[in-house]
C-alpha cells in the first residue's frame, strides 16, 4: 500500500451525486428538500456509496436551480435550514458516510449582496469584484452590438448585461442572474476562501467546484481589455457561436488558473487533516491540462470532471448539433484518458450528471428489452476503470429520459433559451426540439423513482417536473431485493471497488480498440488481473477477438461473460456484461 494511502482515500471510494430538488421532499411542496434526503439515506448505505456530492441548497433566486447563489452561508427555504444540513453532515458522518458540498465561485447570483453593492455605484468599494465595461466606443450603451465584447453566454444570450443606473455592462458567461466574480482582485479570492474554510469547519469533506477552469480571463493591455471572440468557429460546447462570439479562448483555462487554485489549497486545505474530496468541473480541458489540475505534487485538486466523452456526440456546431457516436468513439477517449493520467493525477469516472441527459438513454438502449441490461453493462465498463466513480441519483436504478412532449414540459432555462436562439437562427421549431429532445438536462432532473405509487414515491404534492410514467416498472422499491436488478448490480460493483486493490491500483490495458460493439480491458496489479467484458450493443457478438489466454477457468466476479457454442466460441448476448479476476 502507497505510505500516503490516507490522502488517496478517494481512489477507492465511490460518489453518489444528489440533485437535491428532485430526490425527495419532505414536504409535499413539489421540490425536493433536506430532510427528505435524509429520510432516504437507507438506500444510499444499501448501495454503499462513500460520498454524497450534493448541487446546491445555498440561498438563491433560483435562476439556474440553485447554480445562482445569493448567500453562501446560509440554505435555502425551498431545501430546509442551516440545521437541517448540520443534520445531514451529521447523519451521513454516522453512517460512515462523507459529504461534499457544491462550490459555485466563478459567478454568484445578481442577488447576492457582494453583487447589489457593486452595482450600486461605480465607486463602490466592491465595484472590482466583477466585471463592469462601457459600451463599445461608438455605440449607445443597451443597443444591440454595443457590448464590450461579441461574447455569446452558455444559454444563448449575449454574456453582457446593461445596467442602465451605473451605465455599464457586467459580465455572465451563463445567465444575467450568475454575474461573474473577478478572481484578480485579491479581496473576491480571499471573500471565497473564507467561506471554503467556513464550510469546512462545519464539517463538510470537501467541495465540487462548479465551472473553475473558467475563474481566470486573458487580460489584455487594450479596451476594453477582453478581446472579441471567433463567430462561426466550432466551440463544441453550448455557445451558439453563429451567432455571437466564442469567449472559450479567453476564459477556459486561463493564464491564473494554475496560481489561484494552488493558492486556494494553501489558504483552505493544507495542513487540515486527510479525508477532504476536491473535484474541478473542468469543460474542455485537455489531458495535458488535467495533469496539471490534479498533480498531487502541485497541490490544487484531487481530481477534475473532463468533458470529451460527454461531447462525443456534439458537431461542430456545439451541444446541439447533435451527431452520432460509436462504441469506438468511447473507447477511444477514455481509454485516452486512462493512459493519459496513469503517471501523474486521477481520473474522475463518470457518464451521466444533472447536466446530461441519461446515460441509458444515451449510451445505452433505453428499450423495456434492453434497458436493465444496457444500464449494467455501462456501470460495468465505467466503475472498473481506473479513478473514482460517481453515480447520478437513479442511474443506479437505470432511470431513462423522459418522454417530454413539447417545450412546456421542460423547466430549464439552457433548453428554453437555446429554443429561442436556434429559432432566431433560421432553423425550425422541429429541428430545434429534436437537439432539445436528445440533450435537454431536464432527462437527469425529473424526480427520482423511488416506488411505483403517485408521482413515483418523491412528493405527496405537485412534483415541480413531471415524473417519468416509467416508474411503475423502474423504482427502488422493485430493486432494492430483487439480486438481478440494475440496483443490485451497481452495489456489486461499488464492494468490487472496495474489497479489490486492483480495481483502485492496477494498470489499465483496452483490448479490442477497433471492435465496434466489444468494450473490453484488462487491469493488473501485481499478480491479480482482472477482465471487464461488456457487448454494448443490441446485437449479439459471436467470438469477440483475442482477449489473451487462460480466461476461461477465472473466477467470475460480477454479471456474466458469455457462453461458449459448440464450436468453441464465446458468444455475448446483447449488452451482456461481465467482469473476471485471475491470480497468479
Ligand atoms: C455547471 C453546472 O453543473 C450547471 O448546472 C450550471 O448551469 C453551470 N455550471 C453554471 O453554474
Amino acid at each position: 500500500m502507497p505510505a500516503d494511502l490516507a490522502h488517496d482515500w478517494w481512489k477507492s471510494a465511490v460518489v453518489y451525486q444528489i440533485y437535491p430538488r428532485s430526490f425527495a421532499d419532505s414536504d409535499g411542496d413539489g421540490v425536493g428538500d433536506i430532510l427528505g434526503i435524509r429520510q432516504r439515506l437507507d438506500h444510499l448505505e444499501r448501495l454503499g456509496v462513500d460520498v454524497v456530492w450534493l448541487s446546491p441548497v445555498y440561498r438563491s433566486p433560483m435562476a439556474d436551480n440553485g447554480y445562482d447563489i445569493s448567500d453562501y452561508c446560509d440554505v435555502d427555504p425551498l431545501f430546509g435550514t442551516l440545521a437541517d444540513l448540520d443534520g445531514l453532515i451529521g447523519d451521513l458522518h454516522e453512517r460512515g458516510m462523507k459529504l461534499v458540498m457544491d462550490l459555485v465561485v466563478n459567478h454568484t447570483s445578481s442577488a447576492h449582496a457582494w453583487f447589489q453593492e457593486s452595482r450600486s455605484s461605480r465607486d463602490n468599494p466592491r465595484r472590482d469584484w466583477y466585471w463592469w465595461r462601457p459600451a463599445r466606443p461608438g455605440h449607445r450603451g443597451g443597443e444591440p452590438g454595443a457590448e464590450p465584447t461579441n461574447w455569446g453566454s452558455a444559454f444563448s444570450e449575449p454574456a453582457w448585461t446593461w445596467d442602465p443606473d451605473t451605465e455599464e455592462y457586467y459580465l455572465h458567461l451563463f445567465d444575467a442572474g450568475q454575474p461573474e466574480l473577478n478572481w484578480e482582485n485579491p479581496d473576491v479570492r480571499e471573500a471565497v476562501y473564507s467561506m471554503m474554510r467556513w464550510w469546512l469547519d462545519r464539517g463538510v469533506d470537501g467541495f465540487r467546484m462548479d465551472v473553475i477552469n473558467l475563474i481566470s480571463k486573458v487580460v489584455t493591455d487594450q479596451p476594453p481589455g477582453l478581446a472579441d471572440g471567433e463567430v462561426g468557429g466550432a466551440d463544441g460546447g453550448p455557445i451558439d457561436t453563429m451567432r455571437y462570439g466564442d469567449p472559450g479562448p479567453y476564459v477556459l483555462n486561463g493564464p491564473r488558473v494554475h496560481e489561484y487554485l494552488q493558492e486556494m489549497h494553501r489558504e483552505v486545505f493544507a495542513g487540515r487533516p486527510a479525508g477532504l474530496l476536491t473535484v474541478g468541473e473542468t469543460p474542455a480541458t485537455s489531458i495535458e491540462q488535467a495533469r496539471l489540475y490534479t498533480d498531487p505534487q502541485r497541490g490544487e485538486v484531487d481530481m477534475v470532471f473532463q468533458f470529451e466523452h460527454v461531447d462525443l456526440d456534439s458537431g461542430p456546431g456545439g451541444k446541439w448539433d447533435v451527431v452520432p457516436m460509436t462504441v469506438r468513439d468511447l473507447k477511444e477517449t477514455m481509454g485516452r484518458w486512462q493512459t493519459g493520467l496513469a503517471d501523474v493525477g486521477w481520473n474522475s469516472l463518470y457518464l451521466g450528471n444533472h447536466d446530461q441527459p441519461r446515460c441509458v438513454s444515451r449510451y445505452g438502449d433505453d428499450s423495456p428489452e434492453h434497458r436493465a441490461a444496457s444500464a449494467k453493462a455501462l456501470a460495468t465498463v465505467l466503475h472498473l476503470h481506473r479513478g473514482t466513480p460517481y453515480v447520478y441519483q437513479g442511474d443506479e436504478l437505470g432511470m431513462t429520459n423522459a418522454p417530454f412532449a413539447s417545450l412546456d414540459d421542460l423547466r430549464d432555462i439552457e433548453s428554453l433559451n437555446a429554443h429561442r436562439s436556434m429559432l432566431a437562427r433560421g432553423l425550425t421549431h422541429e429541428e430545434a426540439m429534436a437537439a432539445i429532445l436528445t440533450k435537454a438536462r431536464d432527462h437527469a432532473r425529473t424526480p427520482m423513482q423511488w416506488d411505483a405509487g403517485e408521482h413515483a414515491g418523491f412528493t405527496t404534492g405537485t412534483p415541480w417536473l413531471a415524473v417519468n410514467p416509467n416508474h411503475q416498472e423502474v423504482n427502488a422499491a422493485a430493486q432494492v431485493d430483487d439480486p438481478e436488478s440494475v440496483f443490485c448490480h451497481y452495489r456489486q460493483l461499488i464492494a468490487l471497488r472496495h474489497e479489490e486493490p486492483a480495481v483502485v491500483h492496477g494498470d489499465f490495458t483496452m483490448l479490442l480498440p477497433e471492435h465496434e460493439q466489444v468494450y473490453a480491458f484488462v487491469r493488473r496489479l501485481d499478480d491479480t488481473e482482472v477482465l471487464v467484458l461488456a457487448n454494448l450493443s443490441s446485437r449479439e457478438v459471436v467470438d469477440p477477438g483475442d482477449l489473451g489466454h487462460g480466461w476461461d477457468d477465472a473466477e467470475l466476479v460480477v454479471g456474466t461473460a458469455g457462453r461458449t457454442d459448440s464450436q468453441g466460441r464465446r458468444i455475448l448476448g446483447a449488452w451482456e456484461s461481465g467482469v473476471l479476476r485471475r491470480r497468479g
